[in-house]
């Protein structure tokens, strides 16, 4: 089967992995923007080109695929998967209509309210060149502050931890300069992912991960595109409870209904839900239209059926009579990030990679060049520790990350069972 996959990151690594596997002799495709090396190794034929570039359907076509796979949110956005579906080459990821729950957050707050979504906080939109934010700011007390379009994960900021509340009126006003703008409740809780393949009415949802957005141990220093992350070896987290997973499934499903209804456009894809668990039950931080980095480096790997058998299920709309299973095991991702990362980060430093033992490594934001890897100032390379529990996990991680060499740093916490303890304390005491 002729697979064309587009991206180029530590997720798409994953992602090829899995194609790799599939019984169906895949013969694969990549277009991806830099030549990351392991997933070139792992296919036939690599384009290197910006990935919302519309060549990537001529690429396609020339290539005769069969079927398309989109790993990151900026093709979606620029309607690749329209554009691929309309050459007749089916596609896993959301045309641009139902991709807006990604890269639209103004537009997915009016759509949760409209279609009475469960785990909406108090929100308020503004659109550009708007005035009235400080009286809502004033009004809520302690907000986040949401730039409405794509920001690559650094546009949003929280009370608290970015600002005071001066500070959210400076930013607000800022922000509707160029985009719109949502400000909403800060919530209190500990967050946690649910992915899930979607054919359209159906959805196959993968175990709950937690991922760590700070760059440094204990939850220090500034937000970053995602440090590591971590499922334990059953469906939900050591800190939730079942009703916070069941409950994330149900607000899931109603996301995908009604999308067809707002837009008339079948939701098929990955639907990624990222949710907060606070005293008062799940509430919903943002929808994305693809797999997390990492968090698709943990599910991607259990998953027990033919990968591209998920795929083709989810393009035909036969997703409810394929059973996915996913494998019983905890698993803990880490990234090794380029030193100063996120804000200074030492680029097209060289690194070498060795024998990362019981690990398995996914490469990242490196490129190669004369055989040599070499650094691009965004997270480099995951290491993935799997095992009966999240602490052994955890220890495999951090052993093969020793493997790696150059101007790197990772979290040496992520998974450790001073941490989980942390998280389950947290919740315990918010729900006391
Ligand atoms: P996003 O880009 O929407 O994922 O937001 C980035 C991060 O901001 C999230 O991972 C949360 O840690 C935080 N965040 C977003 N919305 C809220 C909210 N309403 N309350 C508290 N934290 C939030
Ligand atoms: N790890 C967060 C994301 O992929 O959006």
């Amino acid at each position: 089967m002729r697979v064309l996959l587009v991206g180029g990151g530590g997720r798409e690594h994953a992602i090829a992995e899995a194609i790799a596997r599939s019984k169906r002799e895949p013969q694969l495709y990549v277009a991806m923007s830099k030549k990351n090396p392991g997933i070139a190794r792992l296919c036939k034929e690599f384009l290197l080109i910006k990935e919302t570039d519309r060549a990537i359907v001529e690429f396609a076509v020339k290539n005769k695929i069969e079927l398309a796979v989109i790993g990151p949110e900026t093709p979606l956005a620029a309607g690749i998967p329209d554009a691929l579906w309309d050459a007749d080459i089916p596609v896993v990821g959301p045309r641009r209509l139902a991709a807006q729950i990604e890269f639209d957050k103004a537009w997915t707050r009016n759509f949760m309210k409209k279609y009475d979504i469960a785990g909406l906080p108090a929100f308020k939109v503004f659109r550009k060149g708007e005035s009235g934010t400080d009286e809502y700011i004033d009004e809520l007390g302690d907000v986040v502050i949401k730039p409405a379009g794509l920001t690559g994960g650094k546009g949003v900021k929280v009370m608290g931890d970015h600002f005071d509340i001066e500070g959210a009126k400076v930013y607000s006003r800022e922000v509707l300069k160029n985009d719109d703008l949502v400000i909403e409740e800060r919530l209190i809780g500990e967050e946690f992912t649910v992915q899930a393949f979607v054919d359209g009415s159906f959805l196959a949802f993968a175990p709950a991960v937690q991922d760590h957005k700070r760059a440094f141990d204990g939850d220090m220093g500034p937000n970053t595109g995602g440090m590591g992350s971590y499922n334990d070896a059953k469906d939900i987290l050591p800190f939730m409870r079942e009703s916070d997973y069941t409950g994330a499934k149900k607000i899931m499903g109603e996301a995908v209904m009604a999308i067809r209804k707002e837009t008339g456009v079948p939701y098929q894809g990955i639907l990624y839900g990222q949710f907060m668990a606070t005293a008062k039950g799940i509430s919903v931080i943002e929808f994305n239209a693809r797999f997390g980095d990492p968090e698709a480096m943990n599910v991607i790997p259990l998953i027990e059926n033919d990968f591209l058998d998920v795929c083709l299920a989810v393009v035909n709309g036969t997703l409810g009579k394929t059973k996915v299973t996913f494998k019983k095991q905890a698993t803990v991702c880490k990234y090794a990030v380029p030193e100063g990362y996120p804000d200074d980060p030492v680029k097209d430093a060289v690194i070498e990679i060795g024998s990362a033992g019981d690990a398995r490594v996914f490469y990242s934001s490196v490129y190669e060049k004369d055989g040599k890897v070499f650094t691009t100032g965004s997270r480099a390379i995951a290491v993935l520790g799997t095992a009966d529990t999240i602490q052994d996990a955890a220890k495999i991680a951090q052993d093969g990350l020793s493997a790696l060499k150059g101007r790197l740093y990772s979290r040496r916490d992520i998974g450790t069972e001073e941490l989980i303890r942390k998280r389950i304390r947290h919740m315990e005491e918010l729900r006391a």
